[in-house]
C-alpha cells in the first residue's frame, strides 16, 4: 500500500491516443535522500519541484544523470515495467563514472515498484499506443565551490504517460549526419546517461528539425568516419542480405532496446553484429532505424550526408524487417506473446 497516491481504480481521464512525448502532472514521485552515508527510505510526494542548493554540485559541475523506461499495460490487464533491472545497471555505472552515489540495484527496483503502483492509473490502457514513461534521476545536493563530488545526494523518479517521441510514431522519418558538432568524445561520458551529452545535442538537434529533419545523426567525434548514434538513441541498419548491425563504439550509450534488439534479430536470423560503421556504408543499406526506450523502433526513411541522401523508404512505410523487428519487441512488451527471456516486471497491484 503506497504512502500517498491514489487508491482509485478509475483510470486518469485522458486522451490516451493522442498523447505526445511531454510531461503530464500524475499523482505523485517518489524521492530518497543520500546523507551521512546512507539512503533513507525513500517517501511518495506530490511536490512536483525540488529544493536545491544554490551552490549544489547537480548545478554547477554536472553531476546528474537519469535513466529511461517504460510501463505498459498488458493485454491482461497487468502492468509491467520492461527490463527495470538494467536501468538499475546503468545508473550504477552512470553514477560511479562520475563520482555520484547510485541507488543500489533493489533501491532502483523498488523505487520504480513504488511510484508506477502509486500511479497507476496513469498508466495508459493496452491498445491505445501510450505508455507510462518512467525517469529515475540522480542529483548531487550537497554545496561544493572547488571541483569536487557532493557528499549529499537525491534520487528520484517520476512518471508520465506519453505518446510516440517521435510524432508519428512507427513511420519512417528524415535524418541528417551532424559533421560540425561532436556529441561525446572517445574518452569521456558518451558511454552515460549524463545530462551534459544532452546538452552538446540540442544545437545540433534544433538545427536539424529547422531544416525538416527529425533530429541529428552523430559521427565519432576522433576521425568523423564512423556512425555513432543520433540524440536519443541508437543506430542500426539492415543490410541488403539481412543483417541487422549496429555501431560498435565507446562514445555512445548502450541501449537496452538494441541489446534487446540483437537478442531478436538472432531469433529472426538476421545475424547480429555490433561493429563499426563507416558513414559511407549508408548507401548499401536496405533499411536503417533508432532505437530506444523513448524512440522505440522509429524506421529512418533516409539520411542526408552532405549533398547526398541514403533513401530507405520511397513509400512512406518501414521495411519488412524493421516491421518484423518492431512487432516482435511491442508483442513482448505488452505480453501478446509468452516472455521468454525475463524482460518483465509485474507491479503489483
Ligand atoms: N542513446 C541515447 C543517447 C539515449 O538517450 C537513449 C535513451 O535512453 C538511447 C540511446 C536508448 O537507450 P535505451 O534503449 O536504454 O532507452
Ligand atoms: C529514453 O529513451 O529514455 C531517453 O532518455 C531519450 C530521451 C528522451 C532523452
Amino acid at each position: 500500500m503506497s504512502d500517498i497516491g491514489t487508491q482509485e481504480t478509475q483510470k486518469a481521464d485522458l486522451n490516451w491516443s493522442e498523447l505526445i512525448f511531454g510531461y503530464t502532472k500524475t499523482d505523485c514521485n517518489i524521492r530518497y535522500t543520500y546523507s551521512n552515508g546512507h539512503w533513507d527510505e525513500g517517501v511518495l510526494t506530490k511536490d512536483e519541484t525540488i529544493p536545491v542548493h544554490m551552490a549544489a554540485t547537480c548545478l554547477h559541475y554536472g553531476q546528474e544523470c537519469f535513466e529511461g523506461l517504460k510501463a505498459f499495460e498488458t493485454k491482461g490487464g497487468d502492468v509491467v515495467v520492461f527490463r527495470v533491472e538494467e536501468n538499475a545497471k546503468r545508473m550504477d555505472f552512470t553514477g560511479r563514472k562520475i563520482l555520484m552515489q547510485p541507488p543500489s540495484i533493489e533501491m532502483f527496483v523498488e523505487a520504480v515498484d513504488r511510484v508506477v503502483q502509486a500511479n497507476r492509473r496513469f498508466v495508459p490502457p493496452y491498445g491505445t499506443g501510450a505508455s507510462l514513461y518512467i525517469r529515475p534521476l540522480l542529483i548531487g545536493m550537497g554545496p561544493r565551490v572547488g571541483v569536487k563530488p557532493a557528499d549529499d545526494y537525491m534520487f528520484m523518479v517520476f512518471v508520465t504517460p506519453v505518446g510516440p517521441y517521435f510524432k508519428n510514431g512507427f513511420k519512417p522519418v528524415k535524418m541528417i549526419v551532424e559533421e560540425k558538432v561532436d556529441r561525446a568524445a572517445p574518452l569521456g561520458v558518451g558511454d552515460v546517461k549524463v545530462g551534459g551529452n544532452y546538452a552538446a545535442s540540442l544545437r545540433a538537434g534544433a538545427s536539424a528539425r529547422e531544416k525538416g529533419y527529425a533530429d541529428a545523426v552523430y559521427l565519432d567525434a576522433k576521425e568523423h568516419k564512423y556512425i555513432d548514434e543520433s540524440g536519443p538513441a541508437n543506430f542500426f541498419a539492415i543490410t541488403k542480405d539481412g543483417q541487422y548491425i549496429t555501431p560498435k563504439s565507446d562514445s555512445i550509450l548502450p541501449s537496452i532496446t538494441n541489446k534487446s534488439l540483437i537478442t531478436l534479430a538472432g531469433e529472426l536470423g538476421m545475424r547480429p553484429e555490433r561493429r563499426p560503421i563507416a558513414i559511407e556504408e549508408i548507401f548499401d543499406f536496405a533499411e536503417a532505424g533508432c532505437c530506444g526506450t523513448a524512440a522505440v523502433i522509429t524506421p529512418i526513411g533516409s539520411i542526408r550526408h552532405g549533398d547526398r541522401e541514403a533513401v530507405y523508404s520511397h513509400d512512406g512505410e518501414p521495411g519488412p524487417l524493421t516491421t518484423q523487428l518492431y512487432n516482435k519487441l511491442r508483442a513482448i512488451q505488452l505480453s501478446e506473446v509468452p516472455d521468454a527471456h525475463g524482460w518483465l516486471r509485474t507491479i503489483k497491484g
